[in-house]
């Protein structure tokens, strides 16, 4: 294998479809091992078949990211078969854009269960096994969201922010065991809220929509 990542282990959680999918077909691209998790287990196998299509190397794993027991065998069954972890996504999400008080309380808490307790679980899982060996990196997808309130975005702005607070604290883990903890947003649903877009393109680094 070459490529940037050559060689590395790479796991990204909600692999199955949209960004997570991307992700792990741009990691194999750059020639890293790919663990694919997702809770969909038939879209999991299609990326890691399109992976191998294409010569690379993946494998994909069912799990839940709200069981911790579903995350921690998911990341010994990669490391068993694929090599030590060297790459963390926590990816998996969902979102509800609805007004406030329309979310109710099964929709808030499935959202602060997947976005923020799957990220929490995620990390240290990952930490726990980068850490001793001095080294690896943590992505922890966040969001725009995750900066601004919207009122149709409450649970999930919520889970975001949340996500950000985490990536904050994990930053110790740089100091102490050259693990890197990452925060990352990406747009492009939010112009569907009327108004949203234009509040949020001038927070956007990189001015995309
Ligand atoms: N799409 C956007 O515009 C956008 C913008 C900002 C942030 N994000 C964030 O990026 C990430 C990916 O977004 P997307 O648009 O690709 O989402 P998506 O809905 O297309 O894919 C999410 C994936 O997560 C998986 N998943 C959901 N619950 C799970 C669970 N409990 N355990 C394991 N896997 C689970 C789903 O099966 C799916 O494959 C999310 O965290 C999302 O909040 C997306």
């Amino acid at each position: 294998m070459s490529g940037k990542f050559a060689n590395r282990v790479a796991v990204v959680t909600g692999g199955g479809r949209g960004i997570g999918a991307e992700l792990c077909r741009a990691f194999a691209d750059e020639g890293a091992l790919v663990g694919v998790l997702d809770i969909r287990q038939e879209e999991a196998e299609q990326v890691v078949e399109q992976i191998r299509e294409a010569n690379g190397q993946a494998m994909t794993v069912a799990c839940d990211v709200t069981d911790r027991d579903d995350v921690e065998q998911a990341a010994d069954q990669v490391e068993q078969e694929l090599g030590p972890l060297a790459i963390w996504v926590n990816n998996a999400g969902v979102s509800y854009i609805l007004p406030f008080l329309e979310c109710t309380e099964q929709i808030w808490d499935q959202t602060l269960e997947v976005n923020l307790k799957g990220a929490y679980l995620g990390c240290q899982a990952a930490v726990r096994r980068m850490a001793p060996r001095q080294g690896g990196v943590i992505i922890n997808m966040s969001s725009q969201s995750g900066k601004v309130g919207n009122s149709h975005y409450a649970a999930y702005c919520a889970s975001k922010f949340g996500v950000i607070g985490l990536t904050w604290i994990l930053g110790y883990w740089i100091v102490q065991a050259e693990v890197v903890v990452l925060a990352c947003q990406v747009t492009d649903a939010v112009p569907a809220i009327p108004g949203l877009g234009a509040l949020l393109l001038p927070l956007n680094p990189l001015r995309r929509r």
